[in-house]
């Protein structure tokens, strides 16, 4: 049974009018895009779930906040204001802050990784990898084997496999592991949180052999929504308390604001260590800007720390998860393979079930992802083989387990009827699939995150 439809805790002030547009505009639009929607025009777009990042409705208090930011090129005020905020919330002393999230992991990862480290994570986002290798480490995934099955029905399918951790670091060796880099959520496997109880185990394995945990907080208080819910004995906290027990469990986070915060832009970098702080400023300025705003304009720091107030109220916060459960549930009900139990931010349909015929070179995901703006107007994105890339060494296309199709829902911005809209595109959808006969394949292949780039063509000269 879909869950009811949650009474949102806001009601609108200004509105943006969407594109509509005709299925033959669609398919025009799709061939000009290279079958990437990545590449398409927002204006082709109706329904735009491509991403929950910077795409999220701001609050009258987040604009009003805007108009008293401090400009000052050193020491604005609004940058003390984001510090305290940050430092009350997320716990870190230290903030430094970044014009969005990748630019935080740019600045950790240089600081603290060098050719020959190892850095196990609960699975990968992709700029972390990238970001990651590009200072010469390698990746270890050790999440738990249910992450990668569509079907698994967890209520923490973000955890690590503390099997997975230890044996990684008999492997390498404990100093050739600068830190462990932990998601909440984990966006990769479907939007999955971690529990506070595995957090705390990786912290102890971490504490054991002096290992450092840098936290991925872009969506880690809709983890903390979800410990609230799931985990035993956490129901009676405020997610205020639960998302400072998560940082708690580490030395410092990498923050896209861009997600919970409600921000358009921005990000931050905090730790605790002040040499770390130190040695993080001194690259903030080379890649950012000044270490009190760090890329970001005054008012950009003042429409986050007035967000991340916003973020950890109840009302905010379930009706945000319950808007995505809502879309989730009401595609199982129609028989629709969703990755289960739908994530914090968006509701990942499995791809590989939905397309069995479709083989893994041809790009399932992709492939459906394109079927679906053309029928339905939905731009939706890609998780699977073309975002996975190819091995650093190898050179071969990386194959994850999971080939998902993934519809984010931006906070605040859509209603009801849209939802309904695009559960009924997507049902139709899954009704004609038997029309998809073929996949993708590469026209272009850029060489470093390709699946922003990339251009495909159908390998039967049309889709659907
Ligand atoms: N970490 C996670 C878990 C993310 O989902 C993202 C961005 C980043 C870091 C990077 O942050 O975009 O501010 O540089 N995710 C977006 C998405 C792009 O669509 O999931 P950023």
């Amino acid at each position: 049974m879909a869950r009811e439809y949650p009474v949102e805790p806001y009601r609108i002030k200004a509105v943006e009018p969407i594109p509509v547009t005709t299925r033959a505009q669609r398919t025009q639009a799709l061939g000009r895009a290279g079958y990437n929607t990545c590449l398409l025009r927002a204006d082709e777009v109706t329904i735009d779930l491509f991403t929950d990042s910077g795409t999220n409705a701001m609050s009258d208090r987040q604009w009003a906040a805007m108009m008293v930011g401090d400009e000052a090129y050193c020491g604005s005020s609004s940058f003390y204001r984001l510090e305290d905020t940050v430092a009350r919330y997320y716990g870190y002393p230290e903030l430094i802050p970044t014009h969005q999230g990748r630019a935080a992991e740019n600045i950790l990862a240089q600081c603290l990784i060098r050719p020959g480290h190892h850095i196990p994570g609960n699975m990968y986002f992709p700029s972390t990898r990238v970001h990651l290798e590009r200072n010469g480490g390698i990746f270890h995934d050790v999440i738990i084997d249910e992450a990668h099955q569509p079907d698994a029905d967890v209520p923490f399918k973000g955890n690590v496999d503390p099997d997975k951790l230890h044996k990684v670091i008999a492997e390498v060796g404990a100093d050739n592991i600068p830190l462990f880099w932990i998601h909440a959520t984990v966006n990769m496997a479907g939007g999955q949180p971690i529990s506070l109880g595995n957090l705390a185990e990786v912290r102890e394995i971490a504490d054991h052999h002096g290992i450092p945990v840098i936290l991925d907080a872009a969506r880690a208080v809709e983890n903390a929504w979800f410990i609230k819910c799931r985990e035993p004995g956490q129901a009676d906290r405020t997610v205020a308390d639960i998302l400072r027990n998560i940082c708690d469990l580490t030395d410092g986070a990498t923050m896209s604001a861009k997600k919970d915060s409600f921000a358009n832009i921005g990000g931050w970098l905090g730790v605790r260590d002040p040499s770390l702080a130190e040695a993080a400023r001194g690259l903030v300025v080379v890649y950012e800007g000044m270490h009190t705003y760090g890329g970001m304009a005054g008012r950009d720091m003042e429409a986050i720390a007035t967000g991340i107030e916003e973020s950890v109220r109840e009302e905010n916060i379930s009706a945000r998860v319950g808007q995505v459960e809502y879309l989730g549930e009401k595609l199982l009900d129609a028989g629709v393979p969703v990755v289960r139990p739908i994530g914090g931010h968006a509701v990942f349909l499995d791809a590989g079930a939905i397309l069995p015929n479709i083989p893994r070179d041809q790009f399932p995901a992709q492939t459906l992802i394109a079927a679906i703006y053309q029928v339905a107007g939905v731009r939706g994105v890609e998780r699977g083989a073309v975002s996975a890339g190819r091995d650093a060494v190898t050179g071969e296309n990386h194959y994850p387990e999971l080939e998902l199709v993934r519809l984010a829902i931006p906070r605040r911005t859509y209603t009801q009827s849209h939802l309904d809209a695009v559960a009924a595109g997507v049902i139709d959808l899954y009704n004609e699939r038997h029309h998809i006969t073929g996949g993708l394949r590469f026209v272009h292949e850029p060489p470093t995150m390709r699946f922003f780039q990339a251009r495909f063509e159908p390998v039967n000269g049309a889709l659907l």
